[in-house]
């Protein structure tokens, strides 16, 4: 990727995400995870929906803000699985004005109240699943889901299915085997005890991504034994929803040195970024070396260096003890797999500090500017004139 004119032409700090990469990283999975249907959720990353929305079965739309930006996009309904643990009924209520045929997710009985009353409200005849829970806020608990598919005679509303996902970065495949088997024995459950057979289960496994440089993770073997795992709901049709192992690996995030200084801890470089934009999973980011690569005027003696962003806290450290040929300002950072959540989950109004551009890099290698500048401090602003 041509770094060096991204940097000319946009300057930093910025997001760049890569289409070539995400489509080659979806067809990776899907040759991964062979006849799953892929479901993107869009929370990962809303930036690369257009790019990617052909490539996957489905879109996942947790709330109405990711509603909005798929509708604006122009996506229809039939891509769409509308899914969130806080359904409003005006949201609900206009995304059944604008479409015809949606999936959707039943979280509470009270949503699958809501859903029955304004599918008759539209005389509109969804498809759903019921999202089982896994203890947490997320889902219906197994009682309910029994009552739901006990007792759902509703003309509008279609039980589809189940919908399950416990949470993201899973390394464990003991996890994921035990996850599979629970949903197995649920299905044949509800098969002995109301003679429903879900015709789908969508699956969240929370595909791990590694960051960091002393991680080793052999990706095909774990999928593999994932796919093989998986055969053990053959007699359904199985989608995965998945975010993070989508999007990452398509995401840089450049960050120039802007100032350099030493003190009795040694060398310090400070970016023009931050842990504000920078955000990979959990917070130990400081104390490992994420995959990068620095763009120099000028190579140098290695030396080793501190790299700080610019907030006014000391958490706001990007790498520790980072040894690289001596930096200069002006010097680029380029960290890698930053292509999912990293633009949303970082902190990015702490001290008023613009949110950074957001490129996209087509097909056939053309920048876009899909988000220019946003001054932070427009939203920070105690706006007494609104008052009046
Ligand atoms: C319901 C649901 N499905 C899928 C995902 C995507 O998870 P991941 O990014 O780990 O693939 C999430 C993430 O929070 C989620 O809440």
């Amino acid at each position: 990727m041509d770094y060096k004119k991204i940097i000319a032409t946009y300057g930093t700090p910025c997001y760049c995400y890569d289409t070539n990469t995400l489509l080659d990283r979806i067809e990776y999975l899907k040759d991964k995870l062979k006849g799953k249907k892929i479901v993107y959720a869009i929370k990962a990353n809303t930036f690369i929906v257009k790019e990617l929305v052909d490539s996957v079965s489905r879109l996942e739309i947790c709330s109405p803000g990711e509603y909005h930006i798929v509708k604006r996009l122009g996506i229809s309904g039939d891509k769409m699985v509308i899914s969130g643990v806080y359904k409003d009924y005006d949201t609900i209520d206009e995304i059944m004005r604008d479409n015809d045929v949606l999936r959707y997710t039943i979280e509470s009985l009270e949503q699958y109240h809501l859903l029955q009353e304004l599918s008759k409200k539209h005389h509109k005849d969804i498809n759903v699943l019921i999202r089982l829970t896994s203890g947490n806020q997320f889902g219906v608990s197994v009682d309910d889901l029994k009552s739901i598919i006990r007792d759902n005679n509703d003309e509008h509303l279609q039980i589809k299915g189940i919908e399950y996902f416990s949470g993201t970065q899973k390394h464990s495949l003991k996890r994921l085997e035990k996850e599979i088997d629970k949903l197995n024995d649920l299905a044949n459950e509800l098969k002995e005890e109301f003679n429903y057979v879900p015709e789908e289960i969508e699956y969240g496994p929370g595909l791990p991504i590694f960051y960091f440089q002393d991680e080793e993770f052999d990706e095909d073997s774990f999928l593999d034994e994932l796919n093989n795992l998986l055969k053990r709901l053959d007699k359904y049709h199985v989608s995965l929803e998945i975010g993070r192992s989508i999007a990452s690996s398509c995401g840089t995030y450049l960050t120039q040195v802007v100032d350099l200084k030493e003190n009795q801890n040694g060398l310090f470089a400070i970016v023009d970024g931050g842990i504000h934009h920078l955000v990979y999973y959990g917070q130990t980011m400081a104390m490992r070396i994420p995959h990068f690569d620095l763009i120099q005027k000028e190579k140098g003696d290695n030396k080793t260096y501190n790299i700080y962003g610019s907030l006014c806290t000391i958490n706001d450290c990007l790498v520790k003890n980072l040894e690289v040929p001596k930096l200069h300002i002006h010097d680029v950072f380029v960290f890698k797999n930053v292509g999912a959540y990293s633009a949303t989950e970082g902190i990015s109004l702490f001290l008023s500090r613009d949110l950074p551009k957001i490129i996209l890099i087509d097909k056939n290698h053309e920048f876009h500017l899909l988000r220019d500048t946003i001054k932070t401090s427009d939203i920070n602003y105690p706006n007494y004139e609104g008052e009046k």
